[in-house]
């Protein structure tokens, strides 16, 4: 098992019907920090209008905790921290992502406690950001992909776009390890029909 990342190809994911989803959306993004381009945006999206997309057939309402889209801002990135959640699966909607990347590190240099400017109690209202040094493992990913967040991560979107990913969040009780092996026995989801 890779500890950082593993690759979900399997699913009937209609990325057109996702990429529609997000433009119908109102953008009331929450941006957590400044400056805009060094942080991360994030729009929720209810879980109910999910569980009526045709996207979500094979996905278990009983494993999903919520849904969300994330923006990296274009020539922007997103600092070295960990979630408060164990795993996100992202989806790529729009932007760059031969030439946007993720990092993981396994060590760092510095703990930094900084407060998240949004005022909604949905999200912290701090975060711990990390000072680095190399990254331990870097991914484009083009595909659907779900990765460790309890490993300090970051985004690099170092082009001209914006970065727009679906992240869906699996239950916050079940560790990477614990959805990697729900994944690989056939739990995770339905079969295809
Ligand atoms: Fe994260």
């Amino acid at each position: 098992m890779n500890k950082y990342y593993f690759y979900i190809n399997n699913l009937e994911l209609d990325i057109e019907e996702l990429k529609s989803v997000f433009n119908s959306l109102e953008k009331n993004w929450i941006c957590y920090k400044k400056p805009s381009n060094k942080t991360l945006w994030a729009l929720s999206y209810d879980l109910d209008s999910f569980f009526q997309l045709k996207s979500s057939k094979q996905f278990k309402r009983e494993y999903i905790d919520n849904v969300a889209f994330f923006m990296t801002k274009a020539d922007g990135q997103v600092m070295p921290h960990t979630d408060t959640r164990p795993t996100s699966f992202l989806i790529p909607i729009s932007g760059n992502f031969e030439k946007s990347r993720v990092e993981f590190y396994d060590n760092y240099l510095k703990a930094v406690t900084v407060s998240v400017d949004t005022d909604t109690d949905k999200f912290a209202s701090s975060t711990t950001v990390y000072r680095v040094g190399v990254p331990d493992c870097r991914i484009n990913y083009t595909t659907p992909i779900l990765i460790n967040t309890k490993i300090i991560h970051s985004v690099k979107n170092e082009v001209d776009v914006d970065r727009i990913v679906m992240s869906i969040s699996f239950d916050k009780n079940l560790s990477y390890e614990e959805v990697y092996n729900l994944y690989t026995s056939g739990e995770l989801f339905t079969a295809s029909s």
